[in-house]
């Protein structure tokens, strides 16, 4: 999408899409003003019947700040410092069975069911249960891609619904098993939380649940596979990187920035509101194109240079402003050890195909779908 971005940039940083009646808007200065205004542009894009409407990321203030507030007194930066062991093992073991084979598709072999799995881990459900979470998270993600209205759209509503009452009735039983005996996790630690006498209830503990699966998976595989791709795309980097493994936060850095995992996110005016000189009315979907903002040229020089010793590097992967993501600490932790021991066992490795690769199919998201890659077999 980078050339469009650029052209469309260029010719002006607003963008009226007369199908949607919705702005997108790809200038850095722009996206940054969208997302830190949330007096002005609001975060409620969900009809307030639906589940998402029960999300954070969705919410304004106030409520949004109780219910952060309540989040993150359980999404700790100790709580999440505690998964690296947990993340390192499942990392290895997720590479050991393709290093004989000397060849694996990067995407389904590792960046799809690493973030899977540390989610599981993180609310303290037994491994047997993933390939439920997967199913769980593949629902919620079509419910994302598809266009609103038809009828493969009532299709995946009515889906959506069936498999929000299997996790209420999944989560429910977790809470019962801690309300009885606590763990040292963070469903136990989302439970106990407690902010001016008031805990979350059952319907908030569910939405924090969905967008875990959605917010806390898509993102991080993206944000793995694109750090594999981009190294392949640009050998001299790989071959700075393996003489300096220090410069690897740096790098994923840069992977956020120059391929960035979330390319745009939804807000709607809540009065009119004036950008760059343009009168964006009421009641308007405007779309911050974050994957635009973070390669514009007036903001970061070599804009399309991918450069691991970027610095200073203020791109706005995560957003910016209240919404700041709260899984940052968590992605950026995931990507370093699973991209060390990548670096660290797999050799020489190479696309296995010419092919171009696919965009993974959710909407706003940016990665490959399939990434197949040859290597020396036999580590
Ligand atoms: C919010 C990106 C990983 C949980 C956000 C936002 C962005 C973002 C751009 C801001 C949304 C807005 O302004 O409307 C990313 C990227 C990730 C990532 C690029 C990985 C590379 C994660 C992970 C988790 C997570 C691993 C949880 C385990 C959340 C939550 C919010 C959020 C709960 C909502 C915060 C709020 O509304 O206050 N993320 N995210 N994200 N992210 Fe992430």
């Amino acid at each position: 999408p980078y050339p469009e971005y650029d052209q469309l940039r260029s010719r002006s940083p607003l963008l009226h899409e007369p199908r949607s009646d919705s702005w997108m808007i790809f200038d850095y200065e722009g996206v940054k003003r969208v997302l830190h205004d949330h007096e002005a542009f609001s975060s409620i894009v969900a009809p307030p019947s639906s589940q998402t409407s029960q999300w954070l990321i969705f919410s304004d203030p106030p409520r949004h700040t109780q219910l952060r507030a309540l989040i993150m007194r359980a999404f700790t930066s100790r709580a999440v410092a505690s998964l690296e062991p947990r993340i390192r093992e499942l990392s290895h073991a997720l590479l050991a069975p393709a290093l004989e084979r000397g060849e694996m598709d990067l995407v389904t072999d590792f960046s799809v069911p690493l973030p899977l799995m540390v989610i599981a881990e993180m609310l303290g459900a037994p491994v047997e249960d993933q390939p439920r979470f997967r199913h769980w998270s593949d629902v919620i993600l079509a419910l994302s891609h598809t266009t609103a209205g038809g009828e493969e759209a009532a299709r995946v509503q009515g889906e959506f619904r069936a498999v929000t009452d299997e996790m209420k009735v999944y989560l429910r039983g977790l809470v019962e098993q801690r309300r009885v005996s606590p763990k040292d996790d963070l469903l136990t630690r989302l439970i106990e939380a407690e902010v001016d006498g008031e805990r979350l209830t059952e319907e908030e503990l569910l939405g924090f649940f969905q967008l875990l699966l959605v917010a806390g998976h898509e993102t991080t595989t993206n944000l793995i596979s694109n750090a594999i791709l981009c190294l392949i795309e640009n050998p001299d980097q790989l071959a700075r990187l393996a003489a300096t493994p220090d410069l690897l936060p740096s790098a994923i850095e840069e992977v956020l920035r120059y391929r960035s995992p979330v390319q745009a996110m939804w807000r709607v005016t809540r009065h009119d509101v004036q950008l760059h000189g343009q009168e964006i009315p009421a009641g308007k979907m405007v779309m911050p194109m974050i994957g635009s903002a973070n390669r514009d040229p007036r903001k970061f020089s070599d804009a399309h240079r991918f450069d691991i010793t970027r610095d200073p590097n203020p791109h706005i992967a995560f957003g910016h402003g209240i919404h700041f993501c709260i899984g940052a600490p968590l992605s950026r932790l995931e990507a370093r050890i699973a991209l060390s021991a990548f670096l660290e066992r797999v050799k020489g490795f190479q696309l296995a195909s010419d092919a171009p690769w696919e965009p993974r199919k959710a909407i706003h998201v940016h990665g490959p779908a399939r990434l197949p890659i040859r290597f020396e077999p036999g580590r």
